[in-house]
């Protein structure tokens, strides 16, 4: 019998909710730190550890089968990969934001301008959309402290908490979009991992009922 693989993110926000997720609905890993793929005891499936920025290609690529993931990844990545189920966790915002005292209000305001983001492919869309124009940063972490170093006018990234944002003096002026945990397909699954996916799908769907 063929086990299905399942990635989740190595560390990060993600990392605790989604082996959380998996607990709850009886997969039990373990996985010793470090341990970059492990099976579960009761069940036919393998997570994989993975850097979320990679997990849309090795979906795209059905060298995993499954992923719990950033719905706001899967929309930046761009691959039209699809997601069978929200997972009610890891909620956030992608959002524009500008220092306090700067006069933008909204993404239009910073047309002609530097915009510092890890987000570039998720900007530069809502750009397109709007008819705007401008300049785009790609900085991978801490992209709020770009316009206290005078790199850019506005950033756009991930807002949780708002605390941030807040701590580097900036202020939200256009939500992008809003994001929380799903669990994405690869366009390759078989049939029969897909039916075990079904089964893992279920067992989420009554564990999320109860949590409500
Ligand atoms: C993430 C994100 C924001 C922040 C949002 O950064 O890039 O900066 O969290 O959360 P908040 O609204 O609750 O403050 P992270 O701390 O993961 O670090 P990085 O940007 O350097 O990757
Ligand atoms: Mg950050």
């Amino acid at each position: 019998m063929c086990n299905l693989r399942i990635a989740v993110q190595k560390s990060g926000r993600l990392n605790q909710d989604s082996m959380k997720i998996l607990k709850d609905i009886g997969i039990s890993i373990d996985n010793g730190k470090d341990q970059l793929k492990a099976a579960a005891r009761d069940f036919p499936v393998e997570v994989f550890y993975l850097r979320n920025g990679d997990i849309p290609q090795y979906l795209k690529d059905g060298v995993v089968d499954a992923a719990i993931i950033g719905e706001n990844v899967l929309i930046e990545k761009g691959d039209d990969i699809e997601f069978v189920e929200r997972l009610g966790f890891s909620k956030c915002k992608v959002s524009i934001a500008v220092p306090k005292d700067s006069e933008a209000n909204s993404l239009k305001d910073l047309a002609g301008k530097r915009i510092a983001t890890s987000y570039p492919e998720t900007v530069k869309k809502f750009l397109n959309k709007q008819n705007i124009n401008a300049q785009l940063h790609k900085i991978n972490g801490s992209v709020e402290i770009a316009p206290n170093i005078g790199l850019a006018e506005g950033i756009c990234d991930i807002v949780s908490s708002g605390s941030t944002l807040f701590k580097n003096g900036l202020k939200e002026i256009e939500v992008l979009l809003k994001s929380e945990a799903v669990l994405a397909v690869s366009p390759k699954i078989s049939e029969e991992r897909r039916a075990i996916l079904q089964k893992i799908q279920f067992r989420i769907q009554s564990v999320l009922k109860g949590r409500n």
